[in-house]
């Protein structure tokens, strides 16, 4: 019966969204997982036997999303900023000076608030119902990832009046949410969830994650999003773009609004009313950081009242009317006992410290770097010592400093190796570019008085010298053989690093395994591992399922496309962001192989320094080899070719798209019109071109024409693109 059908969904909806409720408030929800997830089996069942029931924001949207190909990049509506950094009292109490003064006014009412270590993502509701989730991405336009985020309970699909306070049995969304609302927040991993994740990679015999950051990070960039990491949680602390913007007066009435209708936001913030007040609780909250759910290197203060923070505007990179308090790295004292030289995958040698395991921001630290050879001798850190450490952001610990005076007289120094440690290939040495540079200009100086003083008739004057390069200056040591096994090592754990081919099953640990047992001495040679399933299962730890995963993962490698391959082949100055302006421009391997030095310069953000890397690349014999193993093992080796054409009438434009369009979906045309050289905005602004206005076009229309922005209904844009087609044909 539809009918009893109708009434079992809605229950069932209510109790997952109450339990979600519950959940995001952080209150017991009533439900244990199991139960959540079966009472979710149950409605799915329902949902599938009765489709006309299926709506949008019912809770199995949160598991029901297909894998994506790629990502979409969206612009932001505003650009997604960062903010400036203070890092003692005077800096802070300076900033609350200088804000007032520009503010005109005497006192200040400022927010004071954590700043949570995770992932910046904007949310986009329309009409109470979450449409768009985007990365922070380069700042400007970030990669939409709204079908991992549906998956995390503790972002609402829908949004409620008051289901911040009181269960919401049965109402429909959108009840007192702006028509657009747009959250800007926090995505992190809370350090229990991280924890467990780690156990139970360890227990597959798989490589640790680093930290929940990257983590975080990691796992968004999901393709498929059965796979996102379940308890990720979210916290919101500002907007984008509202529509009916003048209801909110203050940030502090936006977050009451916001926690009201159901998002989960911070349980700590304060307004106080000057810098004496802000640093009191700075103070207090230093102590007691330690204890929340997620990880924070600082605080947040910003201007309340949203008038005033209009006034103080933005620079380029950062608000004025907001700055962050960075609480100082913590530090800890143990013994350097051992010092190795690591290889890096350019050749790079690092000295690594080991030291008396110690504890050190929460976790049991026994190695740490020394950066370079120069700064060991600068510093005077010797084996033996008592070292001051501390986490440098939050990952890798450091060396500081020796504790000299701690000093017994055993102490030795640390030697820097003049050939590789693997390979035994001499080392070579790069020295401090400012002096170098230095002493140069002194040669030429000397010179152009040579000549000077010949013509002259006179002896030189003498130019005193700089002093001559010492081992003090080195600012590093490379290991110059590109067939150096360590190096080689290094190359392949980069190549099948999440942001290149992703090949999960080929953690460190496996690569020094398969590597050490002659399984790994190309690149090409990955590709080859499914016919060597035998000898794969003769190593230790390797198990059938583990050799399926293995050889599943690289396969399923092949079809990263050029932009992942040439970010993962370790080209000098090639990123991932040269690998996309690359793999984009040329579409295709052959065209860039093809390609002569100034052509690959001319490409916009790319250069001669990038383009002659490459070159030197391609038309090295071992980058030829790679390339050719790659191909040969039916790697795709192309991407979707960006093609801008200069003449098209939406070249350089900046255009916004709005109401419902017959003939296209929202994300087809602007992914058309950016093909087309048009930069497609999400909000109207005195910078927009052009809008396109289809039915039932709201504030967006009526924005534009008071601005007095160009409107095309879709007619004439159809009329438009058919011009261009046209114009192509004939070409
Ligand atoms: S407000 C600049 N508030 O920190 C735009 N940001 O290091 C206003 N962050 O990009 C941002 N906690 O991703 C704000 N309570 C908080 C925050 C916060 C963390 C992030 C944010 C920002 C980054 C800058």
């Amino acid at each position: 019966m539809p009918d009893d059908a109708a009434q079992q969904v809605c229950t069932l909806r209510d109790r997952l969204n109450e339990a979600d409720r519950l959940y995001r408030l952080g209150e017991p929800t009533g439900m244990s997982d199991t139960e959540f997830d079966h009472t979710l089996k149950q409605l799915e069942q329902l949902e599938a036997d009765h489709p006309s029931l299926a709506t949008p924001d019912s809770p199995t949207q949160r598991v029901g999303g297909q894998p994506i190909d790629g990502f979409e990049t969206i612009a932001h509506s505003s650009p997604m900023l960062s903010i400036d950094n203070t890092y003692n009292r005077q800096e802070l109490d300076a900033w609350y000076t200088r804000t007032c003064k520009s503010a005109g006014a005497d006192q200040l009412d400022i927010v004071v608030e954590p700043k949570v270590d995770g992932v910046a993502l904007a949310l986009r509701y329309e009409n109470g119902t979450l449409v768009q989730a985007l990365t922070r991405g380069d700042g400007t336009k970030g990669d939409d990832i709204t079908h991992n985020i549906k998956t995390v309970r503790h972002i609402p699909l829908t949004l409620h009046a008051n289901a911040g306070t009181q269960p919401r049995i049965g109402e429909a969304p959108g009840n007192q949410a702006p028509g657009v609302l747009e959250i800007r927040g926090e995505i992190y991993l809370p350090q229990g969830v991280f924890d467990q994740v780690n156990a139970e990679k360890a227990e597959r015999g798989e490589d640790p994650f680093m930290n929940p950051r990257n983590t975080t990070a990691g796992t968004l960039k999901q393709k498929d999003p059965a796979k996102v990491i379940r308890g990720l949680k979210f916290v919101a602390y500002g907007k984008g773009e509202v529509s009916g913007d003048a209801a909110y007066n203050t940030h502090a009435d936006f977050v009451a609004h916001i926690k009201q209708l159901g998002l989960p936001t911070q349980d700590t913030e304060s307004v106080v009313a000057s810098a004496d007040e802000a640093w009191g609780w700075i103070e207090q909250f230093d102590q007691d950081r330690h204890d929340l759910p997620f990880a924070t290197d600082g605080v947040v203060i910003k201007v309340n009242d949203y008038a005033l923070q209009d006034k103080l505007g933005v620079t380029s990179k950062a608000p004025r009317w907001c700055i962050a308090y960075k609480f100082p790295a913590e530090q800890a004292r143990t013994k350097l006992l051992e010092v190795n030289w690591q290889v890096g995958k350019t050749g790079k040698l690092t000295p690594r410290a080991t030291m008396q395991p110690t504890l050190l921001a929460g976790t049991t630290v026994s190695h740490a770097t020394l950066h370079n050879f120069g700064e060991v001798l600068r510093k005077d850190i010797r084996l033996g010592d008592t070292v001051v450490i501390e986490k440098a952001g939050e990952i890798i610990p450091q060396v500081v400093e020796p504790v000299a005076h701690l000093r017994g007289g055993g102490e030795k120094p640390i030697q820097a190796p003049g050939h590789c440690p693997e390979c035994a290939t001499p080392v070579e040495i790069e020295y401090d570019a400012r002096r170098v540079n230095e002493i140069a200009v002194h040669g030429r100086a000397v010179e152009r008085e040579k000549t000077k003083s010949e013509k002259e008739g006179r002896t030189p004057e003498p130019i005193a010298p700089p002093a001559p390069l010492g081992p003090e200056d080195e600012t590093a040591r490379y290991c110059p053989n590109p067939e150096c096994p360590a190096q080689f090592r290094e190359r392949l754990i980069h190549f099948v690093g999440r942001n290149q081919m992703d090949i999960d099953a080929l953690g460190e640990k496996t690569i020094h395994q398969l590597c050490d047992a002659g399984l790994l001495t190309t690149l090409g040679d990955i590709y080859r591992l499914k016919d060597k399933r035998g000898e794969l299962l003769e190593l230790e730890r390797m198990g059938e399922k583990k050799v399926d995963n293995l050889i599943e993962g690289v396969e399923q490698s092949k079809g990263r496309g050029l932009l992942r391959v040439l970010a993962g082949l370790t080209i000098r100055h090639i990123g991932q962001g040269g690998a996309k302006r690359l793999a984009q421009h040329f579409g295709g391997i052959d065209a860039l192989i093809a390609a002569d030095e100034q052509a690959i310069a001319d490409i916009e953000d790319v250069g001669p320094i990038t383009a002659a890397s490459v070159r030197q690349f391609l038309d090295n014999p071992a980058g030829r080899h790679v390339i050719a193993e790659l191909k040969a093992a039916g790697v795709d080796l192309t991407e979707e070719k960006i093609e801008v054409a200069a003449d098209s009438p939406f070249a350089g434009k900046t255009i916004v798209l709005t109401g419902t369009l017959e003939n296209f979906q929202r994300n087809e045309l602007k992914k058309i019109l950016e093909g087309l050289g048009a930069k497609v905005s999400g909000s109207v602004s005195k910078n927009t071109d052009l809008l396109i206005a289809g039915e039932k076009a709201g504030s967006k229309l009526t924005k534009a024409k008071g601005l007095g922005v160009e409107v095309w209904d879709e007619t004439k844009l159809m009329e438009a693109l058919s011009w261009v087609r046209n114009a192509a044909r004939k070409a």
